[in-house]
């Protein structure tokens, strides 16, 4: 068999399958995300988006699949990949400040058994301030609202400084000043080129805030451009008949 996979290709999906109780939650999932956009993962409940996610980043186990970053494996590419978890999955009962969890994200780069210092720290508080929260550095990540917590994770991301970033529903249950806010980071991700993957809930605002569209419910309905993918057919064959294209 030859593989064309391509090191410009941030993901190259093919043939992913992953089996939950016997039960397909993906099924033969083929995707190519271009590099420098902002792309958006669509589909009702249950589709298998978190899933997704999870698969290609090994984990949860893949029945059938193969998966290439930049066109190498994920062990090869892990440091170039950050992963912002939906928010209803992390325990945040754990003891931790914020600002520690955000320098979580600096271990890539600085190795397990160095001990973070002044210029570590002075990089994690710039990447709060950039989510607007530098003056909770300090205080225990569960004594925050839900909002505030899904910005520690994004500002965690951001410190990870990688090349493609994955991202579920970051804007699920914030409000319109931290949607703003989420928004303004993904923009500045995208002009420094990087890519951007997020799993997205709400059509009134996925064909304005991304550049690319992949519709999934187990199988991948379409994926491309957005003005070529967002359509009611594309919206139909994923949502069933009640799903509207907004604007
Ligand atoms: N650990 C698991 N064990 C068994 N089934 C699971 C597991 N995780 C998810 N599922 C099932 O797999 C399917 C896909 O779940 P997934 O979380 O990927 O959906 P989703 O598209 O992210 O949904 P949502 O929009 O609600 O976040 C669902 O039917 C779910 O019940
Ligand atoms: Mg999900």
């Amino acid at each position: 068999m030859t593989l064309t996979q391509t090191a410009t290709l941030p993901l190259e999906v093919r043939d992913l399958t992953v089996v939950y109780r016997e039960q397909p939650v993906l099924w033969d999932v083929d995707l190519a995300i271009p590099p420098g956009q902002l792309s958006a993962i669509v589909g009702p409940n249950g589709a298998g988006k978190s899933t997704l996610l999870k698969a290609v980043l090994g984990l949860v186990p893949r029945a059938s699949g193969q998966v290439w970053f930049f066109g190498q494996s994920l062990r090869e590419a892990r440091a170039r990949i950050g992963y912002v978890p939906q928010r209803n999955t992390v325990d945040w009962d754990f003891p931790t400040s914020v600002l520690d969890v955000v320098m979580m994200g600096l271990y890539g780069q600085l190795g397990w058994f160095r001990r973070p210092g002044k210029r570590e720290r002075e990089a994690a508080m710039h990447c709060l301030e950039q989510v607007s929260l530098q003056d909770l550095a300090h205080r225990q990540i569960a004594q925050l609202s839900g909002g505030q917590q899904q910005r520690v994770f994004l500002a965690r991301a951001l410190a990870q400084n990688a090349d493609l970033y994955f991202m579920d529903e970051p804007f699920a249950g914030v409000d319109a000043v931290t949607e703003e806010a989420i928004l303004q980071v993904l923009h500045g991700l995208k002009s420094q080129g990087k890519t951007v993957v997020v799993v997205h809930h709400d059509l009134e605002t996925v064909r304005e805030y991304f550049d690319h569209l992949t519709l999934l419910n187990v199988q991948v309905i379409a994926s491309g451009p957005m003005e070529e993918t967002f359509t009611s057919e594309n919206l139909r064959r994923t949502y069933g008949a009640k799903a509207r294209t907004g604007g």
